[in-house]
């Protein structure tokens, strides 16, 4: 049994393990001869905050490893009442075989874990993404048959997204420039253990500096969930922090613009860029069945 809490619980040698058996899950996906190594367990799909790929992915990913996927919201059950976690986990833990679960403080991620007899895996907290960066993953190679060697830029808020990102530079010891406003940061301790790893890692704030010969740039919404609020304040302070089609002109001719979505066309991202000959968002988007699949059976202890 094994918990996603980050992207760092899989290991450099696991990764790879897991994007193969994601590449093998989307190569063999109709294969009526296909494993079903879910067969008979149920997996808990716990959401506190609003998904469509993630929650999409994860239940068709349960159901087609021969699994049934449980999808809770908070709002639908009594989390919403104030259930204590420890006490919802404990009674997941009775019935189902694995629980993911997107919440806002990664703290609480760690508490129902911290409870939990079934493998957790995490489905975004504010301060990671691990389940959309196995997908990013998996689409930078596909792409371009290899993660590494090549050079990656972040565009925008340091956010849980930044973060992962960092996380996989780490692991796989990549190029990353990230530029963010100031105030935006992403994790500083995530940096240094990503460059303690072999990561190069560089923070600007200037976006041409990120996307000049870059491969494959990323980016997200300025205002993620939870921080709706802030949405005028970060306006402006990421005013120039779009990626145009004048700041993907700067990267290499064959690199490709990543957004994990739901997007703000014209705020982080040019319509014409999203929509552009440069884009892989869709195929990203797919990519999270696929990698959902492979990281479910990591958690369950298979290697695929
Ligand atoms: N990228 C992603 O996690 O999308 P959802 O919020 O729709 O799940
Ligand atoms: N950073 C975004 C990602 C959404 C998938 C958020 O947390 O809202």
């Amino acid at each position: 049994m094994r918990h996603l809490r980050n992207l760092v619980d899989v290991g450099r040698e696991g990764l790879c393990v897991l994007l193969d058996a994601a590449d093998r899950f989307r190569d063999r996906r109709g294969d009526p001869d296909i494993e079903r190594p879910l067969a008979g367990k149920s997996v808990a799909l716990v959401f506190e905050k609003a998904s469509t790929r993630t929650r999409v992915s994860l239940e068709i990913a349960v159901a087609e490893l021969g699994g049934h996927p449980l999808v809770m919201t908070s709002s639908g059950s009594q989390l919403a009442r104030g259930e204590p976690l420890a006490d919802t986990a404990r009674v997941l833990s009775r019935m189902v075989h694995a629980i993911t679960f997107r919440t806002a403080g990664h703290d609480r991620l760690l508490e129902l874990i911290a409870h939990s007899t079934v493998p957790v895996l995490n489905a975004l907290t504010d301060s990671s993404h691990p389940m959309q960066l196995l997908a990013d993953l998996q689409t930078v190679r596909s792409k371009f048959g290899r993660l590494d060697g090549l050079n990656y830029a972040w565009i925008g808020d340091g956010n849980n997204m930044a973060n992962s990102w960092i996380e996989a530079a780490g692991l796989l010891r990549l190029r990353l420039v990230l530029a963010c406003p100031k105030g935006y940061d992403p994790d500083q301790a995530m940096i240094e253990a990503a460059v303690e790893q072999g990561a190069s890692i560089e923070l600007v704030r200037d976006p041409i500096e990120a996307a000049r010969g870059a491969d494959v740039i990323s980016t997200d919404v300025f205002a993620s969930m939870g921080k709706e609020q802030e949405q005028a304040q970060r306006l402006e302070a990421f005013r120039g922090m779009c990626v145009t089609q004048q700041v993907a002109a700067l990267a290499a001719p064959t690199h490709v613009v990543m957004h994990c979505l739901p997007a703000h066309r014209g705020e982080e991202i040019e319509d014409a860029v999203i929509e552009g000959p440069n884009s892989v968002v869709w195929d990203q988007a797919e990519a999270r069945l696929h990698t959902a699949k492979a990281a479910l059976v990591w958690a369950f202890g298979h290697d695929g």
